[in-house]
């Protein structure tokens, strides 16, 4: 197979194995072009790729502009902040407007759930979703379920725990979906008020204990507690958390063998995770950052129909 079974990349629910696989093997060949003194092919020479970041971000939205970069694309940044989207207009017309200045692809991130899915029924260009409120962040997915194959082998069979607030988490819903599409055991672990009330439905264990999580697992993801999505308050203080939730080394070091540790980031040091355990050997968050660029340039390659490297 030599092309992705989607047009876009909306999330993982909608893609293949085969297109994992596919976005896997074409990510290697990236990885190593990546790594090589000129880290520059022509592959996407004449397309142009709009990155729209209607929310914060550090990683994925300089992950895909290096990417584009990598790939010889024509890349314009918009940011909502500072546009006329604080003057009130629509996401349909920033859209258009961007569009009418011959753009290809967009890349989107959004505070809203469905609104790549929303876009890619309203303008004619490949949308990839880089994040759509708590709903999927499918690139974040890849690159993880990459990361581990790469340290691990395969995915299939390996035990993965998902630990902290899932409920708010779009990395914990992609991370799911990709991780059981390729085999592996998928645990979620954190507090009952930041479970999901159905997540066993997607066919994974729910864990209250995250020392029994750990014990479970052969990679543990921590992800960071979401505070600016959460209207209420879900645990009394985020001390209280981490003394619960928040992974140490003296915890990491008591159990009987060495897991993974991975983080999407942002960390929250010394709250879900502290800072001995992300940056010890078990760690590979900085390997989850420089796959990153690779799996995306692997997506944007694909996605543009191009067959030759
Ligand atoms: N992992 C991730 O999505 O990070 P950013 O919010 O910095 O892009």
């Amino acid at each position: 197979m030599t092309r992705l079974s989607t047009k876009h990349l909306l999330g993982i629910k909608d893609i293949t194995v085969d297109d994992i696989e596919l976005i896997f093997s074409t990510a290697e060949n990236f990885k190593e072009v990546i790594n090589r003194p000129i880290k520059k092919v022509p592959s996407l020479r004449d397309i142009t790729i709009a990155n729209l970041f209607f929310e914060n971000s550090t990683r994925t939205k300089l992950s895909f502009e290096l990417a584009e970069k990598r790939l010889s694309a024509d890349v314009i940044n918009f940011s909502a902040s500072g546009s006329s989207v604080k003057k009130g207009e629509t996401l349909i017309d920033t859209v258009n407007n961007i569009l009418a200045m011959k753009v290809d692809m967009v890349v989107m991130r959004h505070a809203n759930p469905g609104a790549a899915l929303f876009l890619s029924k309203h303008v004619d260009a490949k949308i990839i979703n880089a994040g759509d409120g708590a709903h999927e962040h499918p690139t974040q997915a890849l690159l993880d379920a990459f990361s581990i194959r790469e340290k691990l082998g395969s995915l299939k069979g390996k035990k993965v725990a998902i630990i902290g607030d899932i409920l708010h988490s779009r990395v914990a819903l992609s991370n799911i979906l990709c991780m059981k599409k390729l085999g592996a055991e998928v645990m979620v672990c954190g507090p009952t008020t930041l479970m999901p009330k159905h997540i066993s439905e997607l066919g994974v264990e729910v864990e209250f204990d995250l020392r029994k999580a750990l014990e479970w697992c052969d990679v543990a993801n921590m992800l960071r507690i979401q505070l600016e999505r959460q209207e209420i308050k879900y645990f009394p203080t985020l001390r209280e958390y981490t003394m619960q939730y928040g992974l140490d080394k003296k915890l990491l070091d008591s159990l009987n063998k060495k897991i993974l540790i991975l983080h999407p980031g942002p960390i929250n040091r010394g709250v879900e995770i502290t800072s001995d355990v992300a940056d010890s050997d078990q760690s590979i968050i900085l390997e989850q950052v420089e796959n990153g660029v690779a799996v995306r340039m692997a997506v944007l390659y694909l996605l543009a129909g191009r067959s030759e490297n």
